[in-house]
């Protein structure tokens, strides 16, 4: 009874009709088998939620849905749980479940400040792991263990020891898209929300900037220190060209274009912004352009409308596999059965905490 996002998203954005009509079937069969059903009582407790979305969703999809929404949000008071959801979670998990959503900054900071006794992370596993880290006595779950990422895959701690080698005393600055382990031989992580006021903070002519070249590019373009950089990619971004910008410019005259800086250079530079995720969110909340792109995830533009109805958001997106592995199913067998817990070595934790504090005494850049 997997209810799958990915199914969801095939459906809005990447094939022709009779796939689309397929998928829906295929997704109607596979919530007509779960167990849980759409009462009076689900259709009312969930009515807020449903009006918020509802343009994000088929009708004839709600029924199936809303019940897991209901029953999450049940047992999340009932078993003390916080459910923290990166900004390209869909919105059915962004609006339906999450108590706390946000950027990559935004969820570690928040993941060191939450109360209750067990955190649920929608998003990938560096996420999951870095909530971990920074709330070491709080039991952590990650819907699907194998919600990974091209970044953080893109290198390990031992790669870090031999670069420091090579580099002898020069700071080693970490994306937060790497593992605990890459973290334990970080001087200083950072997001794409703070990467230039991370480097410059060190007060350093060079720093071994890790591991997104793209990141590594976009950073060398704001500052004079110099950046040795690694050769990931976020297999999402990466996709993004400078033909798809023009194309898109021609077709909308007057769109405003947003582009993550995980993103190829040429695709930044034609675009208007560069910036996270939350920067998108502020960017359009605050500008509200007419017609809008943004150059990332399929989900932020759905989430974005949602607050921004006047604003028309342009959608040709690339997926994250691994973010769309997270689900209703999945969140709701992680409460029910504390399944796909994260545990970490305790070495491991408290090499790699200061990394993360310093990223968040540093915070955020405008
Ligand atoms: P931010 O939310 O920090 O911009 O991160 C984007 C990303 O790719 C996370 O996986
Ligand atoms: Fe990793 Fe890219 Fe997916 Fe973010 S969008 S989790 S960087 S693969």
């Amino acid at each position: 009874m997997a209810a799958n996002n990915g199914f969801y998203y095939i459906n809005r954005y990447k094939c022709d009709n009779n796939t689309v009509t397929i998928n829906s079937i295929l997704l109607l069969f596979i919530f007509m088998n779960a167990q849980l059903s759409f009462t009076d009582e689900v259709k009312t407790n969930t009515s807020v939620i449903y009006n918020k979305i509802k343009n994000t969703i088929p009708d004839i999809e709600w029924p199936f849905i809303a019940p897991y929404i209901h029953e999450i949000n049940k047992l999340k008071k009932q078993t003390n749980t916080v459910i923290l959801a990166h900004n390209y979670q869909t919105p059915q998990i962004f609006y339906g479940v999450a108590d706390i959503v946000g950027d990559s900054l935004a969820l570690a900071i928040e993941a060191s400040k939450v109360k209750e006794d067990n955190i649920i992370m929608c998003g990938v596993h560096f996420m999951a792991e870095t909530a971990k880290i920074m709330s070491p006595n709080k039991k952590v779950y990650l819907p699907n263990l194998k919600a990974g990422c091209s970044l953080a895959a893109s290198i390990t701690g031992q790669d870090i020891v031999n670069l420091k080698k090579k580099h002898p005393g020069v700071p080693v600055v970490s994306y937060v898209n790497t593992s605990a382990d890459v973290k334990a031989e970080t001087d200083v992580c950072c997001t794409s929300a703070n990467a230039v006021k991370v480097v410059e903070s060190l007060g350093v002519d060079k720093v071994l900037f890790l591991p997104d070249e793209y990141l590594a590019k976009y950073v060398a373009s704001k500052t004079k220190v110099e950046i040795i950089s690694w050769h990931g990619k976020c297999e999402v971004h990466e996709k993004f060209s400078e033909k798809e910008i023009a194309e898109l410019r021609k077709n909308y005259p007057g769109l405003t274009i947003i582009a993550h800086p995980e993103c190829p250079p040429e695709v930044i530079k034609a675009s208007d912004f560069a910036g996270s995720t939350s920067h998108m969110v502020n960017y359009v909340k605050d500008k509200k352009p007419k017609n809008v792109f943004l150059v990332t995830e399929c989900s932020m533009s759905d989430n974005i409308q949602i607050e921004n109805p006047d604003v028309n958001f342009i959608k040709p997106c690339n997926i994250c596999p691994h973010m769309k592995s997270i689900s209703l199913s999945n969140i709701l067998d992680c409460l029910q059965n504390k399944k796909n817990e994260i545990l970490i070595d305790n070495n491991i934790i408290e090499r790699a905490r200061g990394s993360i504090e310093k990223m968040i005494a540093i915070g955020r850049q405008d």
